[in-house]
């Protein structure tokens, strides 16, 4: 009868420790989660770039939208553009090395520049082009960073950027996967 009355005491003691056991391990895996849904998410937004760019809307000058863009060796400043439709816009584009282009398909800009010499170009956006963001480029070979010699225009509202959602993608994942080993522990212990 004693015996039996102390067994029964140690099984609520022992459920005890094992919960906490499981806790500890739900604070480990939160911690590890958080860490690498960090460091993707940063990894990603270095490796896209848009991170820490941020958005340039010009100036106005008498009514048209100005941009003065620099196009180092192989980037643009500012690289994210933003205008509205029906804007008259200029473009005044300079190259602080060698020989790069300045090209925006959809709105027909296409810039050659040489070494330290300014380019201008105006254009109307038009009221009617589909809202979004637009890619500028390179147009002219100018060695090893020119397929990475890119940069953004938005027209009006953003638009869908599979750059932009990737780290809510992998936050997401990484939390499916926390509440998987949740459950996972959760069921272990009932
Ligand atoms: Cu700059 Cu190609």
């Amino acid at each position: 009868m004693a015996k039996e009355k102390q067994k029964s005491q140690e099984i609520p003691k022992k459920g005890r420790r094992s919960y906490a056991g499981g806790a500890l391990l739900i604070v480990i895996t939160a911690f590890i989660v958080i860490i690498f849904t960090g460091g993707i998410g940063y990894g990603v937004q270095s490796v896209m770039g848009a991170g820490e760019a941020k958005i340039d809307e010009g100036v106005m000058v008498d009514g048209v939208r100005e941009f003065r863009i620099l196009t180092p060796q192989w980037n643009f400043d500012p690289v994210i553009l933003k205008v509205n439709p029906g804007d008259i816009v200029r473009f005044i584009v300079t190259s602080p090395d060698i020989m790069h282009g300045f090209a925006i398909n959809e709105l027909g800009v296409n810039l050659a520049l040489k070494a330290n010499e300014a380019m201008t170009t105006e254009i109307v956006i038009p009221k009617d082009i589909p809202e979004g963001t637009y890619t500028s480029y390179c147009s002219i070979f100018c060695g090893i960073g020119h397929p990475y010699m890119k940069g953004s225009i938005i027209v009006g509202e953003r638009g869908f950027e599979i750059g932009g959602i990737i780290p809510y993608v992998t936050t997401g994942i990484m939390l499916g996967m926390f509440a998987t080993s949740i459950i996972v522990i959760g069921r272990r212990r009932t």
